[in-house]
């Protein structure tokens, strides 16, 4: 459930605790590898310090001084909450900071926080200033964040010993840590805990030039050359998402030794893209799927996001976390109080006509 280990370096990260599995209505549309993390099969691409995390800069430059002034009071350093979809870093970015701190991480994900026990065994394994990440928190069992709330703030443990009228409460001191608690779904997240941590980063999508920065360092880690335009079509092709750009990477790799280059060429990603059904603005088949359907089964929306999951065969947690930040980024998708809308941008990218457009018939 939990491991322990030092300063992050070079280990597989956390297990991924799926979806409960259903059913698939969608007619078998292939799940993005993207959502499953491919790139942990990887390790190596992990960023492990600082400077070779890149992008995110006025987030980084902020904790680069925390984790400094921290490390100069020889305190341990404030808790830590991470915001952001799926890909962008977070469990990265928990072991940068370890490795930065000189600490030992452990790592657990809250579904796999099942009783008390769980929780105070971690908690009381902790040496000073390390660093426990806990992943996807808002998953996190109400008694389990009471007891948090404690060894957050207080540094302590309220255990109790026995059964009935008999029992009694014991408070254990713990050492002094850190806590990094990331979530997908910040929302989700009950403000008492969200009040205790005193960091917060939130992550946004990768500009352009740190998607390029990133492809040139994975694909120099990989051992594999890329052209300049090639890394600049395939960084705009990557939803502002370093997973998704590294798992682009190794199909490129994959299609230029198939044709037996030894460069992934702007030639191969074209082709590449066009095979892997990505289009223009780095759209995958789901999101055209998902806008698709807004348009033609609810009139472009207003649509509520269980209905709209259950239509397109997504998991409600998926189409939230996943495909609406970029499409709502890319200002394909809105969401309003009434439910998800597509935009005219939508219509225009699809090819299609807007119902309300002058004179016209819609396409569907
Ligand atoms: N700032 C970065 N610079 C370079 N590579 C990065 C950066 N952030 C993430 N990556 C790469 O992207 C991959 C995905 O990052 P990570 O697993 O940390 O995302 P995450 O936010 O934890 O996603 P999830 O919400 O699915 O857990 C990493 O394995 C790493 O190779
Ligand atoms: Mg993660």
């Amino acid at each position: 459930m939990a491991r322990s280990r030092s300063g992050g370096a070079g280990h597989p990260p956390a297990p991924k605790f799926p979806a409960p599995a259903k059913p698939d209505p969608s007619g078998g549309l292939a799940r993005p590898e993207a959502i499953q993390g491919e790139d942990e099969k990887e390790p190596s691409l992990r960023p492990k310090s600082l400077t070779e995390f890149l992008g995110q800069s006025s987030m980084k430059e902020n904790l680069a001084i925390f984790i400094a002034a921290a490390r100069e009071r020889k305190e341990s350093l404030d808790h830590l909450f991470l915001i952001g979809p799926p890909g962008l870093g977070k469990t990265t970015l928990a072991q940068v900071v370890a490795h930065e701190l000189g600490s030992d991480i452990t790592v657990t994900s809250a579904p796999a926080l099942d009783k008390p026990k769980d929780l105070a065994g971690i908690l009381t394994k902790l040496k000073p200033k390390d660093v426990f990440f806990i992943d996807e928190i808002h998953r996190l069992k109400p008694v389990l964040e009471e007891m948090l709330y404690i060894a957050m703030e207080d540094f302590e443990l309220d255990w109790v010993i026995g059964q009935g009228p008999g029992a009694r409460t014991l408070r254990l001191g713990i050492p002094h840590f850190t806590l990094v608690g990331a979530t997908t779904k910040a929302g989700n997240v009950s403000s008492p805990l969200v009040s205790r941590f005193g960091i917060t980063c939130r992550f946004s999508f990768y500009e352009q030039a740190d998607m390029e920065a990133i492809v040139r360092r994975s694909a120099g880690i990989l051992g594999v050359s890329i052209a300049a335009d090639a890394a600049s079509l395939l960084a705009a092709s990557s939803r502002g998402t370093p997973r998704v750009v590294n798992r682009l990477l190794r199909r490129m790799r994959d299609f230029a030794q198939v044709e037996g280059g030894d460069t992934i060429s702007l030639k191969v990603v074209r082709e590449g893209l066009r095979r892997l059904e990505i289009d223009s603005l780095g759209l995958e088949r789901y999101d055209r799927e998902i806008l698709r359907v807004i348009i033609e089964r609810y009139a472009g929306g207003p649509v509520g996001a269980e209905t709209l999951a259950i239509s397109v065969g997504e998991a409600v947690d998926t189409l939230e976390d996943y495909y609406e930040p970029y499409l709502i980024q890319t200002g394909l998708l809105q969401r309003t109080p009434r439910g998800r809308m597509v935009t005219p941008l939508a219509y225009a990218h699809l090819g299609r006509s807007r119902p309300d457009s002058a004179g016209e018939l819609p396409l569907f």
